[in-house]
């Protein structure tokens, strides 16, 4: 009886080696670039940290180099580090390297619906269409800068109301970005204290938090057993369809009052396209890739420019340096009443660099969102299957030494000249680069300085505690990289 139980453990023990060794062998000559081997089902996530993944993903890149293969489970995926190798693949190969991989949180609700999820002629027809509209409703003009301008006065207004008594930013920078965007998507602002905004805030926040947390790290790399495991990260598809129902909700009201001589948002315009193509059997406009990228612009354009904003106000009470010289500069350029604009700009080149700078050294979205590549290609030497995976860590660019002169230190000089003027870094990839690039830049972009600006004009920021205990590092990352919680004074400037 023992030597048949000792049998069977032997040939079992045989077994798992066999198994192992077939595994590195298939990995070893895969043609895909060098990486830690990979445990079957696990991949390579017992050698990680999986509560701080990009930290692991940049070490890995120190051992492994620049391009290396990393399996989230068992999903090949390759990381693209390095300023160099993320122009080579993104700028340089934009075609192949343009598809969108994996973000399982997001595809069980949007099933490739959306343009952050889409693919294909899907996405093409959609982003071009959500560019185009954005643009007629003022992207990039006179019209929407006022907009933008109205809701800073607005946001000011909330600030005052705080009398300098110490208060947490993040709830008034949500409303104020999300407001932008609203106006464009669904033709009109909300007050701050509307119940049905409120909620909309609330589950656009709680979808960020959740997807930049452990519980999402979790969720992108084992998503077919995490379905089964309770936590938080099941909110994120309760919140998506929330959110759709808003949508659709808001799309009910615009059908019923459209007028197609006078389309007043995203979705009147979206309606009366979905009305010229009905016969086109090729088209992809309709009601769920309607509710789809309203969502997905509403996402987008919120988080992102309110977090970098709340990073922002930190990083200025750390430095009041910089802080001082801001000032200095809105007094001379634009004086205490006048509203900025655009045109502003150009004579601020200080405002303009510690913007960049902000963005270079917060990293909001520091792995970008996951692409694929679009059909077979040789890079590096390497071969990469179609719809393989690729984790563009866009951070990697912003820390580079060969890019930036201290790039562990927060100093506007990595984007001024030696004459004070602003000076372009081909590496700031905060909105990402090619086919995919983020297409609310120029709002994004317009939206920070106008508020920035407007805000310095008349406030000065002021902190309770100490100084030194500010911690810029960031409180998680995951999709967005999220500034630890503060509270901060606003006195007249
Ligand atoms: C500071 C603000 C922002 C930052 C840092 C940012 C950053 C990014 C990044 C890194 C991506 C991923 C690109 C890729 O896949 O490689 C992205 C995509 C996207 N962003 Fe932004 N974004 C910002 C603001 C906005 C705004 C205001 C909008 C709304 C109009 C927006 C809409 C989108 C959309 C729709 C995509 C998906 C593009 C596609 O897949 O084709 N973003 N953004």
């Amino acid at each position: 009886m023992m030597e048949l139980g000792g049998g069977l453990g032997l040939a079992l023990g045989l077994a798992v080696a066999a198994y192992l060794l077939l595994n590195w062998w298939r990995h070893r000559f895969s043609g895909l670039p060098p990486g830690p081997a990979p445990w079957p089902f696990l991949g390579n996530i017992l050698g990680v940290d999986v509560v701080d993944l990009l930290k692991s993903l940049k070490e890995l890149s120190l051992k492994y180099g620049p391009v290396y293969t990393f399996h989230l489970g068992s999903r090949p995926c390759v990381v693209i580090a390095g300023y160099q190798a993320l122009k080579e693949s993104l700028i340089d190969r934009a075609e192949e390297f343009g598809g969108r991989g994996e973000f399982p949180a997001v595809q069980m609700w949007s099933h490739g619906d959306g343009i952050v999820y889409g693919k294909g002629e899907r996405w093409k027809q959609l982003r071009r269409f959500a560019i185009a509209t954005l643009k007629n409703f003022g992207m990039g003009k006179r019209s929407l800068e006022e907009r933008i301008r109205e809701e800073a006065q607005h946001l000011c207004e909330e600030f005052q109301k705080t009398e300098g008594a110490p208060f947490d930013p993040t709830f008034f920078l949500s409303c104020a970005g999300s407001n932008i965007i609203s106006s464009l998507v669904f033709g009109d602002r909300f007050a701050y204290d509307d119940p049905k905004f409120l909620e909309l805030m609330a589950l656009i926040n709680s979808n960020w938090r959740i997807m930049s947390s452990f519980w999402g790290q979790l969720l992108f790399i084992f998503p077919k057993i995490m379905g089964f495991l309770p936590g938080p990260h099941h909110q994120i598809f309760r919140n998506y369809l929330k959110l759709e129902a808003f949508v659709n909700n808001r799309v009910a009201q615009n059908r019923s009052t459209l007028d197609p001589a006078h389309p007043r948002d995203y979705i009147d315009c979206f309606l009366i396209k979905m009305e010229q193509e009905k016969n086109n059997p090729q088209s992809h406009f309709n009601s769920q890739t309607l509710s789809k990228t309203a969502v997905n612009l509403f996402f987008a354009g919120t988080e992102t420019v309110s977090s970098t904003l709340r990073y922002g106000l930190l990083i200025l009470l750390k430095h009041p340096d910089v802080e001082a010289q801001l000032h200095k500069e809105i007094d001379e350029v634009i004086g205490p009443s006048r509203p900025p604009s655009m045109e502003d700009r150009v004579k601020m080149p200080y405002m303009d660099a510690v913007i960049h700078e902000i963005q270079r050294f917060t990293d909001i979205v520091p792995m970008s969102v996951p692409h694929t590549v679009t059909r077979a290609t040789t890079f590096r030497g390497y071969h990469l299957p179609k719809d393989l995976n690729i984790i563009p860590l866009l951070c990697t660019a912003h820390f580079d030494h060969t890019q930036f002169k201290d790039p562990e230190k927060f100093d506007p000089a990595h984007f001024l000249d030696k004459e004070g003027k602003f000076k372009k870094n081909e590496a700031f990839l905060a909105f990402s680069a090619g086919k995919r690039l983020c297409l609310g830049e120029g709002l994004a972009l317009t939206e920070l300085f106008i508020f920035l600006t407007s805000l310095l004009q008349r406030f000065s920021l002021s902190l309770d505690g100490s100084r030194d205990a500010l911690d810029l590092s960031p409180e998680s990352q995951g999709l967005g990289s999220l500034p630890r919680p503060y509270k901060l004074r606003l006195l007249p400037h």
